[in-house]
């Protein structure tokens, strides 16, 4: 049985989505060799549904940071699925990304309380790239896609 990814993401101009493509390709590659068919989604948080969240076998979240907390389309986001979400997603494993000009840090702890909230599981640590996208950046996304993929493939998650 197909399992799904839904990606979430916002972008200004562009930073995040680069680590988003990345991830995805990641998700790709992985789920091209394993077992499952892996399919992602990917949607700008502004069209996102709660619908999608929970039809989802795993959800990232990958926003900007902006003036110290979430881009302003996560949050909006947040608000359009939450009610419909509660009691619904619990245990769902859930990835975020977060692209930062210097910080990162409040944005990173504003969410993690909201997917708590929602009883979410941390699938890895929050993967954070402060300052330019970087190859290493890049290859950090991609892994995550691809251990993503394979942890859905084995039922680890
Ligand atoms: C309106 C605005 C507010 C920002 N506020 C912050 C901030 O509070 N902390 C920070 O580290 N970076 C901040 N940044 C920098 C962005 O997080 C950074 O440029 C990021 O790479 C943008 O991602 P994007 O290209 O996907 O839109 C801000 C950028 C903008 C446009």
């Amino acid at each position: 049985m197909a399992r799904q990814v839904l990606v979430v993401h916002q972008s200004r101009s562009g930073a995040t989505l680069r680590l988003v493509e990345s991830l995805s390709s990641g998700i790709k590659s992985a789920s091209d060799v394993v077992d499952t068919e892996i399919v992602t989604l990917e949607r700008a948080a502004l069209l996102a549904t709660s619908a999608e969240v929970i039809q989802a076998d795993a959800l990232v979240i990958a926003t900007p940071e902006h003036f110290g907390s979430m881009a302003g389309a996560t949050k909006f986001f947040f608000e359009e699925i939450w009610d419909d979400c509660l009691n619904h997603t619990q245990g769902l494993p859930w990835q975020l990304i977060v692209k930062a000009g210097s910080d990162g840090a409040q944005t990173i702890e504003g969410i993690q309380k909201l997917a708590n909230a929602q009883g979410w599981k941390q699938f890895r640590p929050p993967l954070l790239i402060v300052g330019e996208v970087t190859e290493a950046a890049l290859n950090s996304a991609f892994e995550l896609g691809a251990l993503l993929a394979v942890s859905l493939d084995s039922e680890l998650i």
